[in-house]
């Protein structure tokens, strides 16, 4: 098969070529794409190129804008295809349908999202604390008695709805938008979750209070971060331990790994703890 660049050839100058980047992530039947500023005005040629090589694709988007605010939301515009950025994206088994400029959504977090999804054990209530459209909540609720989940995005939380239904687990699933802190305190949640996910790597570990009031005994905590190549896993790690010394409750690291890279230096890291 003919590579992006290849098909490029003779479109574009070599210079050109030069700045086209040659990953880019596919979102159900979208297709997400970096364009520098030096190649904008070849922007229609390059996603025309990436509808060829890839014909399951029926939208390719630009993004014009770093992931920013509470929502994690990273905005892009559409440059060719269809006019939407509503998709339906497939992934471990389950249809997650999603609006890319309304809401956070990896696809890279597959492989992650199955790795804690398949710890689950059929008597167990689940925490998602930061949930989005429910890519580890839907499997989740799948194997688990019961799924608890909340986002401050209120479109996270409609798309979730509407997933639990598609995928027929609504009756496992009890969703909520708002500040997960809020939202636990006002239903007194305590000792409620035997699994917490925490997949808000940018500030997880303020919200650590949360995951100790809500847990069991003996529950298990999935808290992700980012952190730069020098401080894997320590910072961490520390920040665990500075929540089980103010909260007075024991912890046991299970398992420390990383499971994706934001930028050069800096990864995406998970650790697996207990909670005594
Ligand atoms: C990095 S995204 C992860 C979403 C999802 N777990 C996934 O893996 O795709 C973090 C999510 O946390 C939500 N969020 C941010 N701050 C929050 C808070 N204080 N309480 C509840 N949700 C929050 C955002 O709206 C966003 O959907």
């Amino acid at each position: 098969m003919a590579t992006l660049k290849e098909i490029l050839k003779g479109k574009l100058s070599k210079e050109e070529l030069a700045s086209v980047r040659r990953g880019f992530d596919i979102v159900g039947d979208i297709a997400q794409i970096e364009i520098p500023p030096n190649i904008e005005k070849k922007e229609k040629i390059i996603a025309d190129a990436i509808m060829k090589l890839h014909k399951n694709v029926k939208v390719v988007v630009k993004k014009i804008g770093p992931t920013s605010g509470e929502e994690r939301v990273r905005p892009v515009k559409v440059i060719a295809g269809e006019k939407r950025t509503e998709t339906i994206h497939v992934e471990n088994g389950v249809r997650l349908k999603l609006d890319i400029n309304k809401v956070y959504f990896s696809p890279r977090l597959g492989t992650e999202h199955l790795r804690v999804v398949n710890q689950i054990k059929k008597d167990e209530v689940v925490f998602d604390l930061f949930s989005g459209v429910g890519p580890y909540a839907i499997p989740a609720a799948k194997r688990a008695k019961k799924v608890v989940v909340i986002d401050i995005n209120p479109h996270a939380i409609k798309y979730l709805k509407e997933n639990a239904k598609l995928n027929k687990v609504e009756d496992k699933i009890e969703a909520y938008v708002g500040d997960c802190r809020k939202v636990v305190k006002k239903h007194r949640w305590k000792h409620r979750a035997d699994r917490i996910i925490m997949n808000l790597p940018m500030h997880a570990w303020e919200f650590l209070d949360v995951a100790f009031y809500v847990a069991k005994p003996n529950a298990i905590v999935h808290c992700y971060f980012f952190l730069p190549e020098e401080e894997l896993f320590k910072g961490a790690i520390k920040k665990i331990k500075d929540a089980e010394k103010k909260l007075r409750r024991k912890t046991r690291i299970l398992r420390k790994r990383k499971c994706g890279q934001l930028a050069p230096r800096i990864w995406r890291v998970v650790v697996d703890f207990k909670i005594y």
